[in-house]
């Protein structure tokens, strides 16, 4: 420890100098992040919007496999706020992971915390957003994994490469939507756009101006990296007259395959190759919902950018010629999402996990909550005078408020959480059929699911239709998982343990668990810390649907959690 923080030291003189600097081959790339309250404009309108150093998205981190971040979140907004490193694995760094009240106490506005990390044996495309209330909605950006110097692509190397973040954006303050939402009971609003880099595109009112554009030249081969950086919405994009071969999702390589459409689920990452081997012209890259819950609200916007060939004819003046718009799948076409996401494998034959020492099923999806007593009605909107709430194995999560997790473990402070998150739900039920009402609301808590460190782990991910059924991003932090199996209906270990992949299952952080159906995950818990297990769907983490998992330190030196910096922040 002592040791460490004298490098750091050392690094934080050398970084007045520069911004990245270079041991051999590792980089410790150093930033500042100021949160803070900018005006932005979209849809004809301006709201004051927070965002990183006044960035909307925000900046895109460049590193290599094997590079450190030093990261200082400095707070000028009115929020509390705390950054999270989607995806990266924080090896005994759980501290700088991010999630408020699970890893750390939030940082207050006037605030401020450093979060410090290395990449360690990932490459390609991940991501950093708010880790509080809503505030991801625009305080976000990319993080981009080159492979190592001297290492190269499992790819031939590409002309060019490209960003997408595709966004939601709300016409109002995402922070009002929320809180409203709170107060009623109700769904939340939905969005009013979703966005490419920040930007509805052409189809939506007073946004032609700032449309993004991906420029190629004929005859390339190009990257362009996808990540789905909206708060609610699983989302399906497609570029007119072009196929894209899918090379990495969520920072690991997956063998190969093309299709002609993407589907992303909030919080996942998709890196292809596109060949620019169509006439020169303009063609737009379209992102539109898909919307799995039968008769809920959703935003039915489509978000364009456009690939601009560079030879592409010169309209004449005042003429506007059109890109060509390709055709999106139905909001509702399952089959699409679901043949996309069993495309993916690993590029090769991968260490699954066969001998299992915890096998854990968790049900996942809504409930309602009956009013509570003394509640007025007012705070009662959901269906029938009750409260939308979620849960895992019909605990819905309640945060901490005056410590985090993570902390409260690691210095053994009593009374901020159980350890008695079951590994099963507490009553069987057909659940994907007509569940009874007396099924639909669950208990509250602060329950943990506690983990020997290097225990081989088992999660069979089970979609409830409790109120409605829904596909379900499912992330965990801290790990990246296998995905062995999906499907629809009831789980059987009878016979869909025979359908498990464990040859070349993909790794991901996080799992689109089908509508009506299941996923089942494996991984190593070789990680210790306090780790969030969660739907990337705001409003589903906001009514509960999460629990977290504790991983204890191992024997060896190098199988513990490193000490809590000085300058995390307190409740
Ligand atoms: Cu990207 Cu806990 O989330």
């Amino acid at each position: 420890m002592e040791k460490k923080s004298s490098i750091f030291l050392l690094f934080g003189l050398l970084l007045l100098f520069a911004n990245a600097v270079s041991l051999g081959n590792a980089v410790v790339h150093s930033h500042q992040f100021v949160i803070q309250a900018t005006p932005v404009k979209r849809l004809c309108n301006t709201h004051s919007t927070i965002t990183v150093n006044g960035q909307y998205p925000g900046p895109t981190l460049e590193v290599n496999n094997g590079d450190s971040l030093e990261i200082k979140v400095i707070n000028k907004a009115q929020y509390n706020v705390t950054i999270h490193w989607h995806g990266i694995r924080q090896m005994r760094t759980a501290w700088s992971d991010g999630p408020e009240f699970v890893t750390q106490c939030p940082i207050r506005p006037g605030g401020s915390y450093t979060y410090r990390f290395t990449i360690q044996g990932q490459e390609g495309t991940l991501w950093w957003h708010a880790h509080s209330s809503w505030l991801r909605a625009t305080v976000y950006g990319g993080l981009i994994i080159r492979p190592k110097e001297g290492d190269s692509y499992p790819f031939p190397k590409p002309k060019r490469e490209s960003l997408l973040l595709l966004g939601e954006w709300w016409d109002a303050n995402p922070m009002d939507v929320v809180r409203e939402a709170t107060r009623t009971g109700a769904t939340p609003n939905v969005s009013d756009a979703f966005t490419i880099n920040g930007q509805p595109g052409d189809l939506l009112k007073c946004s032609s101006n700032g449309t993004t554009i991906v420029p190629v030249d004929s005859g390339e081969t190009n990257l362009i990296r996808v990540v789905n950086s909206a708060l609610n919405q699983q989302l399906f994009l497609t570029i007119a007259n072009h196929k894209l071969t899918v090379v990495g999702a969520d920072a690991s390589y997956v063998k190969p395959f093309t299709t002609s459409v993407l589907m992303l689920g909030p919080g996942q990452t998709t890196d292809v190759l596109i060949t620019t081997d169509q006439p020169p012209a303009r063609y737009y890259i379209a992102a539109r919902a898909y919307a799995s819950a039968q008769g809920a609200p959703f935003d039915n916007t489509t978000t364009t950018a456009i690939l601009e060939y560079k030879t592409a004819p010169c309209p004449a003046k005042g003429v506007s010629i059109k890109p060509i718009l390709p055709s999106l799948p139905a909001f509702n076409d399952t089959a699409t999402a679901t043949a996309f996401g069993k495309s993916f494998r690993s590029p090769r034959k991968v260490p699954v996990p066969t001998d299992i020492d915890e096998s854990l099923f968790f049900a996942v999806g809504l409930g309602l909550q009956n009013c509570p007593p003394g509640a007025s009605s007012q705070n009662c909107q959901g269906p029938n005078g009750t409260r939308f709430t979620a849960s895992m194995n019909n605990v819905s999560f309640v945060l901490p408020s005056s410590f985090s997790l993570l902390q409260s473990h690691q210095q053994g402070i009593p009374g901020v959480f159980t350890t008695d998150f079951p590994a099963a739900p507490p009553v069987q039920f057909d659940y994907t059929g007509n569940v009874s009402r007396s099924l639909w609301q669950p208990v509250r808590g602060t329950k943990v699911y506690k983990l020997k460190y290097g225990a081989r782990v088992q999660i069979v991910l089970q979609g409830t239709s409790i109120f409605t059924a829904e596909n379900h991003p499912i992330h965990l932090h801290g790990y990246d998982f296998y995905i062995i199996a999906e499907g629809f209906g009831n789980f059987n270990p009878k016979t869909d343990t025979a359908k498990f992949n464990l040859v070349d299952p993909p790794l991901r952080n996080t799992a689109s668990v089908p509508v009506q159906g299941w996923t089942v995950i494996r991984f190593v818990a070789d990680n210790p810390g306090v780790w969030l297990l969660h739907c990337h769907l705001d409003v589903h983490i906001t009514w509960g649907l999460a629990m977290s998992f504790i991983v204890e330190d191992g024997a060896g030196l190098l199988e513990k959690l490193e000490e809590a910096p000085a300058d995390l922040p307190i409740c």
